[in-house]
């Protein structure tokens, strides 16, 4: 299967867990654009549900794709969360922010009473930290977030866009792709930057995930969250 095939397949096989009203969860991404796609399909055929996105390309997306949606600022719980991942281990823990969304993303995912990532087979990993970890972070405290970085032993690269200046969140933060390598222990990473000021959101994405539908060569492969071995 194709690297977008296998994509299609995750998400389609995702978005059939939606059901009449609920409220759902956008995600960002080529995976996730695949759900949004497949999911203003199914309105077309009759299925009543709105959704909240995860970054203004969502919106954009989901709009043209015919899906309603709520401002998440007037919602507390979203009842599925659908979305994409860079990396994501046996543990489901995953590195999201690839597509610079991980802010929304993870307020999002923490608000879903289940998340469930689509990814294909490429992005499952035994460890993470291959894929550099993004962190958005306050204009003002870029250097200093850097450094801090640094202190924790990755190496900081500010994300630039297609013109070569900063690349910008929809916040309109800086992006920084932070390399560490293999993580050891993504928990403690994740603890030691949430304490560094100004660093707004990791790309640590640790118990959020509650389901995963991969897309691979053979096909589908579901699992759940109770079911896995750390
Ligand atoms: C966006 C994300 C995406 O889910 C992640 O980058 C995977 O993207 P894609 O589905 O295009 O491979 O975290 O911030």
């Amino acid at each position: 299967m194709a690297e977008n095939d296998a994509k299609r397949a995750a998400a389609e096989a995702a978005i059939a867990e939606v059901r009449d009203d609920m409220l759902v969860g956008l995600g960002t991404g080529s995976t996730a654009a695949y759900a949004i796609a497949g999911l203003g399909r199914r309105i077309a055929g009759g299925l009543r549900m709105s959704a909240v996105a995860t970054s203004l390309a969502t919106e954009t997306a989901a709009r043209a794709a015919g899906i309603p949606l709520l401002p998440f600022e007037d919602v507390s719980q979203v009842d599925i969360a659908i979305d994409g991942a860079d990396e994501i281990d046996p543990a489901f823990r995953a590195i999201k922010g690839g597509g610079g969304a991980l802010l929304r993303e993870k307020i999002v995912a923490a608000s879903a009473r289940r998340m469930i990532c689509i990814v294909d087979a490429s992005k499952t990993v035994r460890q993470l930290g291959a894929h550099p970890l993004p962190i958005e972070v306050l204009p003002f405290a870029r250097s200093f977030v850097s450094e801090a970085v640094r202190g924790l032993g990755g190496e900081p690269r500010l994300r630039l866009g297609p013109t070569g200046e900063p690349a910008r969140s929809d916040q309109g933060n800086l992006l920084i792709d932070c390399v560490f390598g293999p993580i050891a222990d993504p928990e403690a990473l994740a603890a030691a930057l949430s304490d560094i000021p100004g660093m707004l959101g990791h790309g640590l994405f640790l118990r959020e995930i509650d389901a995963l539908v991969i897309g691979g060569p053979n096909g589908i492969e579901r699992r759940e969250r109770s079911t896995t071995v750390r």
